[in-house]
């Protein structure tokens, strides 16, 4: 069912020190910070041959990364992204495997403009796993 691995997200808490990190000691090539206000975040993407990274910075109240920030004040690793080629069809075999799908369980528009859901990491070995139609 899963396809490609789209992205790994990261948590961090000084975004501009992350992006130097992944630019200057990495060598990677990154994109300029990008606010994501719907999602409550800011997001910085380095792209990679075969998949991207996303740095991510929390935005405004309530940010969806502020509370794994509070327990991992270093940053760490978030989500992993896979692909799938029918979120609705996958969405529904997961929840026939017993696995459970965050929020309502409906789709919602994400980072990328494609329809994205989240699973629970109890479900997938601590991993919180994000997955976006391709
Ligand atoms: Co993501």
């Amino acid at each position: 069912m899963i396809g490609k691995l789209n992205h790994m997200a990261i948590a961090v808490p000084d975004l501009a020190a992350a992006t130097a990190i992944y630019r200057d000691t990495l060598g990677a090539k990154v994109s300029p910070p990008q606010p994501e206000p719907d999602h409550g975040v800011t997001v910085v993407f380095v792209e990679l041959d075969n998949t991207k990274i996303e740095l991510l910075h929390p935005l405004g109240e309530g940010s969806p990364i502020q509370g794994f920030l509070d327990k991992n004040p270093s940053g760490g690793i978030h989500h992993v992204c896979y692909e799938v080629a029918d979120i609705l069809a996958s969405r529904d075999h997961l929840k026939e495997q017993g696995a459970r799908v965050l929020g309502d369980g409906e789709p919602k528009i994400g980072a990328h403009g494609k329809p994205v859901l989240f699973l629970h990491p109890k479900d997938f070995n601590g991993t919180l796993i994000e997955l976006e139609q391709a």
